[in-house]
């Protein structure tokens, strides 16, 4: 199964009702996408959309969750910040940048390992930079499951780290020191996708 053999929708009331339930192996992603994204998506929080099979089309390849986000440098420890300006003209740098946030992603287990999830990601980086993209939009920003799949994943798609380290996380965020780190902070430049 490639995404080409796909369709995108909205994953609204109407193609809940008529999909298969959804699972990507993860119970937390599976009750979301199955329970709580339309009241998301009602209260402007956040938008899901699935790709289904075209051969079959009950059937749900993958689905995610996008909304609106930043970077705040300003919350950031010198070094990062210097991360994260990197490829911004200094005249152009600013205390905040816009972002999207991949809030959910789950690609169906049936499918895992097979390239599916490498391709959902390019094409919610191709989304973000097309020129008909109604906002300005820096960056893709995650909070990955502080896990070794969706850290391997989301490195393997060539997101970064927003902290140094852990410890450096749970300072930031103000998370006590013996605190287990449930998800890790991560960032895409789209920058590097219009040169
Ligand atoms: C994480 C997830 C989206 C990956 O989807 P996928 O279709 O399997 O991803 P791909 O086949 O494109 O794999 C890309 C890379 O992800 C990593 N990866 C995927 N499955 C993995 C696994 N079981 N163990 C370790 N790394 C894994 C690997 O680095 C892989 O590259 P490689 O196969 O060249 O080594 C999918 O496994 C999933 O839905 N997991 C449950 C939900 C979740 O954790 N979502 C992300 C958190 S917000």
């Amino acid at each position: 199964m490639t995404l080409e053999e796909c369709t995108l929708r909205p994953y609204n009331s109407e193609a809940l009702n008529f999909c298969s339930p959804f699972d990507c192996g993860h119970k937390d992603l599976n009750d979301f996408f199955a329970n709580d994204s339309i009241d998301y998506s009602n209260q402007l929080l956040g938008k899901t959309y699935c790709f289904t099979a075209n051969e079959d089309p009950k059937l749900v390849v993958a689905a995610f969750t996008v909304a609106n986000d930043s970077i705040k440098t300003t919350h950031l420890p010198n070094a990062r910040k210097q991360k994260v300006n990197k490829l911004i003209p200094n005249v152009k740098r600013m205390r905040s940048y816009p972002a999207v946030l991949i809030g959910r992603l789950g690609v169906n287990s049936e499918f895992s390992r097979n390239g599916l999830g490498s391709e959902v990601m390019d094409f919610i980086k191709a989304w973000f930079i097309h020129d008909q993209n109604k906002t300005g939009c820096r960056y893709i920003v995650v909070d990955a499951y502080n896990e070794k799949r969706p850290l391997d994943y989301y490195i393997k798609n060539g997101f970064i780290y927003l902290f140094n380290d852990e410890n450096q996380e749970r300072e930031f965020l103000l998370i006590p020191d013996e605190a287990p780190l449930k998800s890790r902070l991560m960032f895409f430049d789209l920058i590097v996708l219009r040169n």
